[in-house]
């Protein structure tokens, strides 16, 4: 890969501002200052430094973020701060992309990846892969029989749409609302919010705590992140076979 190519990659800047750093002589391959913006390297066994800092080859970047309200889920936009304005010191920061949408009101457990093969199989709807969420919604769910839902979904009448089953267990009722977590297979539009205003409790506050057998760090504030570990990213591939 061409020297210029690969800090560009990594954030250093556009491959004219890299070609700049690299003409200041900020740059060294294998201890050895260059100046050629072309030169061929080779990632997993060239050490890169940038102003004597090291450039860590690692192919793919996972990190977890709890994701705030008054964020969207993108990488861009016009109007709203997105999940990777929290990034922007990575290195990676232009390649990474949120894993699935979550309403700009909803917090909790997002992926962040540059991840494109994992990021597409989490996603998509064969491999029925779980989300968990806490709600807290309006009123009182004790009258409401969940059991069924678990094995056959519920029919949105608005959206004429006939979702997936799901899980509800009940964690705390009062009379005013109630807080349940709930366990979708599917990544359909507001799918939390429809299931509970479908069934008269509309959704006050909301969650995610689990991607497959990814928990949300709890010890993560709001508009903190982290690296998944190895061993998280190893059982995240092995819920799609990769
Ligand atoms: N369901 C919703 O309604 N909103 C989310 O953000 C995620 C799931």
């Amino acid at each position: 890969m061409r020297l210029d190519k690969f800090l560009s990659n990594f954030g250093f800047g556009s491959r004219k501002e890299v070609k700049s750093l690299i003409k200041q002589g900020l740059v060294s391959v294998n201890d050895k200052p260059v100046k050629n913006p072309s030169l061929k390297i080779n990632p997993e066994v060239d050490i890169i430094k940038v102003d004597n800092e090291p450039v860590f080859y690692q192919k793919e970047f996972y990190f977890m973020l709890n994701k705030p309200s008054g964020y969207i889920s993108a990488t861009k936009d016009e109007s709203y701060p997105t999940v990777l304005d929290f990034f922007i010191n990575e290195p990676a920061y232009k390649k990474l992309f949120p894993v699935g949408r979550l309403d700009i009101d909803t917090e909790g457990l997002l992926i962040i990846t540059t991840d494109g093969t994992l990021a597409h199989r989490l996603s998509h709807p064969k491999w029925n892969i779980e989300k968990e969420y806490f709600a807290i919604v309006n009123g009182n769910v004790n009258n409401i029989d969940f059991s069924k839902f678990e094995k056959e979904g519920i029919f949105l009448k608005k959206d004429k749409y006939q979702t997936k089953p799901f899980k509800v267990k009940v964690l705390k009722t009062n009379q005013e609302k109630s807080e349940v977590s709930i366990t979708v297979k599917e990544g359909k539009y507001h799918i939390v919010k429809k299931i509970m205003l479908e069934l008269g409790h509309p959704v006050l506050y909301l969650k995610r705590i689990r991607v497959g057998n990814l928990r949300l760090d709890e010890t993560l504030n709001t508009g903190e992140y982290r690296h998944l570990t190895e061993e998280e990213i190893k059982n995240l591939k092995s819920l799609v076979n990769l």
